[in-house]
């Protein structure tokens, strides 16, 4: 969401006259586009804070803006804490970027981080920053009401709001002109997706597969509560659609969904697993797990691994639990696991994964799937990698082809992360 936001940004500035550059030395500006989730994205920022200190101090009218979620939550006491910075500006501001430019121009600082009910940046066309020119994202809707006990997103993102149909449509028929082959649509919770002309999801991601078979379309991320048989179901219809579902399950502890706030059980989370299975049996799943939130017990986190191995995830996402401030969570229960035992859990956790994405993986050898190209792959040059509908990716070494076709490839090998094979000629 943030890659996707910081092309919205690139267009606002690029409309002003400004330009990127890869050569940070040479900037004039500097702007970080930051994620609170946990804390060790907030760390993260702050230690690459330190490092554009030198080049404030080379070149003194540099100026040096935080943008996104951090912004967001810690406001002017940002400014207070990292003094170099000179602009503060939220997720849903950046239209006020210009303006807030020349006043830091002025040496104020400058700060706007206003949430709003209805913005969505529809007719900002994104610059397409450091883009493979074959797959692109499209953000579909901003915000998320949800409000999961653990997550600061419903406090630096705002209010869930969908952006109208057309223009996302125009969006990936612009894209496909351009010799783009796949978009991602983007959302907090895609399947909650509600325009004011009452287009729901399903009937969006059917559009923009209808824009042409040679299009393929990806989506992320759902929420196991609203994950529709109708969406399985239009998965189904078109080809085009991609074979895999990411849906962050957080716990397998019934008791533990409960004080997250998830909205759903195991077991209706279970159903919703087998609905997959039954109507789009080649589909991959993959899923967020967070590995000792408040409370949890040996039993919670056996209830996890359990589901784990039960779904057979081809992929995951894993994290320690991280307190944030202002949430549920930090209000109400205490952040009272160990932090050696996060790290056990979390080991076990992602230990499990391994197994079954090697298990996932060795099962796909011998097949043949349409893979995408996307890029040479980056150890040797001369292989070129690229993603099936599952979304995994396939290595092989081919001349002939380059990024933007579609080839067949034969698995011959894996490992855990990754499929090599050789193309099929026809
Ligand atoms: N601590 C750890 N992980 C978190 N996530 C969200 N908030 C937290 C937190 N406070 C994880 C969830 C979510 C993913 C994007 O980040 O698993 O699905
Ligand atoms: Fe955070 Fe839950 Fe919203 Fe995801 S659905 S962004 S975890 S509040």
């Amino acid at each position: 969401m943030n890659f996707s936001d910081s092309q919205i940004v690139g267009s606002i500035m690029t409309d002003h006259n400004f330009e990127t550059t890869d050569n940070i030395a040479e900037a004039d500006l500097i702007f970080v586009n930051t994620c609170s989730i946990r804390d060790h994205a907030e760390k993260r920022v702050r230690a690459r804070l330190q490092e554009f200190k030198k080049y404030k101090k080379t070149k003194p009218g540099l100026i040096i803006g935080i943008l996104g979620c951090m912004a967001e939550r810690l406001k002017s006491q940002l400014i207070e804490e990292e003094k170099m910075v000179d602009l503060i500006v939220g997720p849903d501001a950046y239209r006020d970027l210009p303006r807030l430019l020349t006043i830091a121009e002025s040496g104020q600082k400058a700060i706007n981080v206003i949430l709003s009910a209805d913005e969505t940046y529809a007719d900002i066309n994104p610059v397409r920053l450091d883009s493979s020119g074959v797959s692109a994202f499209i953000s579909i809707m901003r915000g998320c009401e949800n409000f999961c006990s653990y997550c600061v997103v419903p406090f630096t993102r705002g209010k869930e709001r969908s952006r109208d149909p057309e223009t996302i449509v125009n969006e990936a028929k612009d894209l496909f002109n351009n010799g783009y082959r796949e978009v991602t649509l983007l959302g907090q919770n895609v399947n909650s997706y509600l325009s004011e002309s009452g287009t729901g999801f399903s009937r969006l991601i059917a559009s923009v597969a209808q824009i042409d078979p040679g299009l393929r379309v990806r989506f992320a991320t759902s929420h196991p509560k609203d994950l529709s048989d109708d969406l399985l179901r239009t998965m189904a219809d078109y080809h085009n659609i991609c074979r895999s579902i990411h849906l962050p399950v957080q716990s397998g502890s019934d008791r533990i969904l409960k004080l997250m706030n998830r909205k759903y059980d195991r077991q209706w989370y279970m159903g919703r697993i087998e609905a997959i299975k039954k109507t789009l049996p080649d589909c991959t799943i993959s899923t967020d797990i967070i590995a000792g939130f408040s409370s949890e017990t040996d039993q919670d986190h056996l209830d996890t691994i359990e589901l784990m191995r039960w779904v057979g995830y081809d992929y995951a996402f894993m994290f320690k639990y991280s307190e944030r401030p202002g949430t549920t969570a930090e209000k109400k229960y205490k952040d009272d696991i160990p932090e050696s035992v996060k790290s056990e859990r979390l080991k076990q956790i992602i230990d499990l994964q391994q197994e079954l994405s090697y298990k996932s993986n060795l099962a796909d050898v011998g097949k043949s799937f349409e893979v995408l190209i996307e890029r040479y792959s980056k150890k040797s040059g001369k292989e070129l990698a690229g993603r099936n509908s599952q979304n995994k990716v396939i290595v092989f070494p081919e001349s002939n082809y380059k990024p933007g076709e579609y080839v067949n490839v034969q698995v011959l090998s894996c490992t855990p992360a990754t499929l090599r094979g050789s193309v099929l000629h026809p």
